[in-house]
């Protein structure tokens, strides 16, 4: 399989877990919440679906968590604080610092996110409405600061009503951040 054609039918499989409904019966907050979501997207494309990582990884100039350290490492971002907006950030943020997959982590993190935002504020991010490259220097920025992060977050916050369509683009979005553009 390309690239283009796991990606194309990962996103089939984000999609079909909103449909369903399986995404709202997962664990929310959790390690194994954020498994069961890469598993969903990634399972029968990747062999390391749903599976922590064993092995060190970087992007532009930040090297993710020690692989060596994540298992001591997850037990404590999960048990962080998800009382506020600005604790759920700080959460999400530690998450992809530990980036526990070899691939597929901004995108089971971001639904991850929503599912977090979703039980706790009743909102969720409308992806469609953050353009990439801010998305992605905000993340870059958001080890040292996550205002640039919080901001466009909470600019793009819609009811957790929001229809099928909306959240439909919205992966979309997620996957296009991540360099799948559909024909
Ligand atoms: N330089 C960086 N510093 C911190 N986080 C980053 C950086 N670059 C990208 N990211 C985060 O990592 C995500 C991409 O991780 P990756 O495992 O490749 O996910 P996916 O396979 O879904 O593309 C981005 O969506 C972003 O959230
Ligand atoms: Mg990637």
């Amino acid at each position: 399989m390309t690239q283009r054609e796991i990606d194309s039918a990962s996103l089939e499989k984000a999609k079909k877990i909103f449909e369903t409904g399986e995404v709202y019966g997962f664990e929310t907050g959790t390690v194994a919440g954020l498994c069961a979501i890469h598993s969903a997207l990634f399972k029968g494309l990747y062999d390391f679906a749903g599976k922590i990582r064993e092995l060190n990884i970087s992007k532009g100039n930040f090297r993710f968590a020690n692989a060596l350290y994540l298992p001591q490492i997850l037990p404590v971002i999960e048990k962080m604080p998800e009382n506020s907006f600005e604790a759920i950030i700080k959460k999400y943020v530690e998450m992809n610092i530990a980036h526990p997959f070899m691939e597929g982590n901004g995108r089971a993190t971001r639904i991850w996110l929503d599912m977090i935002l979703r039980k706790r504020l009743k909102k969720v991010v409308d992806w469609s409405r953050i353009e990439k490259d801010q998305y992605l220097s905000a993340m870059e920025r958001s080890p040292v600061n996550d205002l640039e992060l919080k901001t466009l977050l909470e600019k793009a916050f819609i009811p957790d009503t929001a229809d099928r369509e909306i959240i439909f683009k919205g992966l979309e979005r997620s996957y296009y951040y991540e360099g799948y553009e559909p024909k």
